[in-house]
């Protein structure tokens, strides 16, 4: 690959998210990406809805408050997420003295998207008392006007801990929000921001599955709508569907969420069948077309060239950060 090669992919990365280069197809990219991993002191952070491959290779896979946790306390040099822009960004917000690379650039979240910070500003100007509690799916310009971020994990704990005098304002995810209405008994104004991965699960198809599989449990991702969130034996984030299907008897499981996770699912319970809860098309939107975006290549690039890179301004670390910092605190008093 010439100089040349590199500093017209350079050019053109913000335009395409990720550096364009020829890969050579007889690269054993495993081995390169170890090889990288370690003369770099780097580590690569994966989410579980990454592809098989991805996950193999990561150095920890978590979901969200495990990946945050575990961005605030790595000492390698550089962190690679293979994860959607919002985990990076939350990464260089708690280490911002490390150099944090995203494979693509382009891999967003449709439940970030849907809270877009000016309009949340005015929202936030109607109830000027209230404590604002973020889902971590949200820009980094969201945490700015947040007091307590939260994850799914440690959402219930977040609103317990607000005094029950407090109005608060939940955001972005409706979802999430009415779950948390219902589990906590707190009167939550809700924004109405949703994720398109876990709206499309479809109830008539999830209907006749559990018909067909009658000794299968249901579990199901608080993103998920309430109608199929009812259906549920169990609701947990991605490591709390990933332990109940360890911890559980039964031998089946429906799972509706994002399909990535069945792979953890799979290799932590060999001897378990795990079915993915179906779309309402013949699609395969129950895979994150965002978190998708990141490829064995890309990862490989990324890493190879140090590119792209997450760069914030520093008012947003600097008036970002208290919210998660607030969120890890709450989160470590309840050992989570
Ligand atoms: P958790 O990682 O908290 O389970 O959330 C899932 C998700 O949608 C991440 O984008
Ligand atoms: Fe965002 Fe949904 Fe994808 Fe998670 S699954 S990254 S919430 S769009």
């Amino acid at each position: 690959m010439s100089m040349q090669d590199i500093a017209v992919a350079e050019k053109t990365l913000n335009k395409k998210g990720f550096l364009d280069l020829e890969v050579d197809p007889t690269l054993d990219l495993e081995k390169e990406i170890q090889k990288l991993k370690k003369e770099k002191n780097a580590i690569i952070l994966a989410h579980y809805y990454q592809e098989s491959e991805i996950q193999d290779i990561a150095d920890y896979i978590g979901d969200s408050l495990g990946l945050s946790q575990k961005a605030a306390s790595t000492d390698a040099d550089i962190i690679v997420f293979a994860g959607v822009h919002f985990m990076a960004e939350t990464a260089k917000m708690l280490s911002p003295q490390k150099k944090v690379l995203l494979p693509d650039l382009k891999a967003g979240c449709s439940l970030a998207d849907s809270c877009p910070p000016p309009l949340f500003r005015k929202f936030k100007e109607k109830y000027p008392d209230h404590v604002v509690v973020s889902y971590i799916n949200c820009t980094a310009e969201l945490k700015t006007l947040t007091d307590i971020c939260c994850t799914s994990t440690n959402a219930v704990h977040i609103i317990e801990s607000i005094p029950k005098d407090k109005g608060i304002i939940f955001a972005p995810d409706r979802n999430l929000g009415k779950y948390l209405i219902k589990k906590t008994g707190r009167d939550l104004v809700l924004w109405d921001g949703a994720c398109m991965v876990h709206e499309i699960f479809s109830h008539e198809k999830i209907t006749k599955l559990m018909v067909r599989h009658p000794n299968a449990k249901f579990i199901a991702h608080p993103e998920c709508e309430d109608h199929i969130l009812e259906k549920a034996d169990f609701i947990g984030s991605t490591t709390g569907l990933l332990n109940f299907t360890k911890d559980d008897d039964a031998t089946e499981f429906i799972v509706a969420t994002e399909s990535g996770i069945i792979h953890q699912m799979e290799k932590a319970s060999p001897h378990k069948t795990f079915i993915p809860a179906p779309p309402e098309n013949t699609c395969a939107c129950n895979e994150c077309p965002h978190m998708r975006l990141n490829t064995m290549e890309k990862l490989y690039l990324c890493m190879k060239h140090e590119l792209p890179e997450i760069i914030l301004p520093q008012r947003i670390i600097d008036e970002g950060v208290p919210s998660i910092d607030r969120m890890l605190e709450i989160s470590a008093k309840a050992g989570l």
